[in-house]
């Protein structure tokens, strides 16, 4: 199994690019079910995550290939509109083939994913919003078996009492080829929202409204297959970022979205690094003596659950005391036992961690990764411990980081597998 060690106290420096971002193009690629044909997307990173997806639509009678960052999908109609319980368990977001396989075909198998190292993460609302379109939902061995009478959704109303991402997403492709206007009350806003219904769009559906907490979907008969260029990564690109905050120096990440990352950019000058926004890169320059800031956990535009883990070691090295509150997950607090063991001074209750920060007071020690973000928060605290951490379990690293140990060295730092 593949670990990654770290050794602490390179300044990092030079530009390093953000790759395409995971949480769009794995919806994107099962945005691909509502059409048969041909689908070519560009920036796809290449991650775990991706080749699950890839694995999923094989099952239900895709070809789907990589060349470089250019990935094709064949959709053909499928033999059978099952999502395997062996699928969905190592990738949550195979639960997003609900929507559009309803819509297509009026039918889904879908496995209830489960609980996952971050919280319990049920799946009701994205079923609520199927209800509300007239699916007929029922829960039976571990399987939602989801069916349309008449073959076709209705349009319909849905307001959602979270924001939910996944939820979201499920709804609003599905209502593409319903029978009439939906409408998604309090929506999420996220940017991979965005970008998954400007490729609906390209496909032929009629969504408006995507970035707000409202988004109109007028149904159409059918959609086609088209072509499009996944957005940047903003959460690779705001951990590439930390890495410059926490390991100094001066670090530019190019082909990014510097808007998509305001809430991180607030609180990394707030703490006291400096900040360049350009119109697609950003510059940190980082000269040690930062100060402890709070962070609280919020869908977009505010501060980004996928980065606080990262942020936490941030803080962890910083002047002063941080309260750290997660308000998007119950349990996602998994790092700081890890943080712990490199000498961190962390105390954490039910969804909030207070961070007393140590400039220069953490030592490289083995660390277990428990989760996809958990990952990268330990190889950044690596960054900036004295000597030697070994991260173990870093495949969850590679279900959502394109080669994050190439693109740290390239700056500078002392990282690599082995
Ligand atoms: C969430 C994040 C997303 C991140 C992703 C992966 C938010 C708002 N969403 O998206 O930015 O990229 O994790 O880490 O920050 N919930 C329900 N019932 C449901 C769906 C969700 O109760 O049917 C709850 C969840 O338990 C959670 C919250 O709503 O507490 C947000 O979930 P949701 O946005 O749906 O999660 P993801 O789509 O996985």
């Amino acid at each position: 199994m593949d670990r990654m060690r770290v050794v602490g106290g390179k300044t990092l420096r030079g530009e390093v690019r953000a790759s395409g971002a995971k949480n769009s193009a794995l919806k994107m690629l099962f945005a691909s079910l509502l059409a048969e044909g041909r689908h070519e997307f560009s920036n796809v990173p290449d991650l775990k995550d991706v080749d699950s997806s890839f694995a999923l639509l094989e099952s239900l009678n895709c070809k789907a290939r990589r060349e470089g960052d250019r990935v094709i999908i064949d959709v053909a109609a499928p033999g059978n509109f099952e999502a395997h319980y062996d699928l969905v368990r190592k990738m949550r977001a195979s639960i997003l083939c609900l929507g559009p396989l309803l819509a297509k075909y009026g039918q889904a198998q879908v496995s209830l994913p489960g609980g996952c190292a971050i919280g319990s993460r049920p799946i009701n609302l994205h079923l609520e919003g199927m209800k509300a379109l007239g699916a007929e939902i029922e829960l039976k061995n571990g399987y939602v078996h989801a069916s349309v009478p008449g073959g076709r959704l209705q349009g319909g109303q849905i307001l959602f009492e979270f924001a939910t991402v996944g939820g979201t997403e499920n709804v609003m492709m599905a209502a593409t080829l319903a029978n009439g206007t939906t409408y998604i009350e309090n929506a999420a806003k996220e940017p991979e929202i965005v970008d998954l219904a400007n490729y609906l769009n390209k496909m032929g559906a009629k969504i408006s409204g995507a970035g707000t907490s409202i988004i109109r979907v007028d149904g159409v008969k059918s959609l086609n297959a088209s072509q499009h260029r996944v957005i940047p990564d903003r959460i690779e690109a705001g951990t590439l970022l930390l890495a410059g905050a926490i390991a100094g120096g001066d670090v530019t990440v190019t082909d990014c979205v510097p808007d998509d990352l305001d809430a991180l950019l607030a609180k990394l000058r707030e703490a006291g690094h400096e900040i360049h926004a350009g119109p697609n890169q950003v510059r940190i320059k980082s000269s040690g003596g930062a100060r402890c800031v709070d962070i609280t956990t919020a869908p977009h535009p505010g501060f980004p659950t996928d980065l606080q883990a990262q942020f936490m070691s941030l803080m962890c090295v910083s002047e002063g005391v941080s309260v750290i509150s997660e308000t998007v997950f119950e349990n996602r607090f998994m790092h700081v036992t890890e943080l712990l063991r490199l000498g961190a001074d962390i105390t954490p209750k039910t969804r909030v961690a207070v961070v007393r920060g140590k400039p220069g007071g953490l030592e490289g020690a083995p660390v277990m990764a428990t989760d996809l973000r958990a990952s990268a928060c330990l190889v950044l605290a690596g960054l900036a411990a004295r000597g030697e951490t070994v991260v173990n379990r870093i495949y969850h690293l590679d279900r959502g980081y394109e080669k994050l140990e190439n693109k740290l060295s390239s700056l500078g730092a002392a990282v690599e597998r082995f």
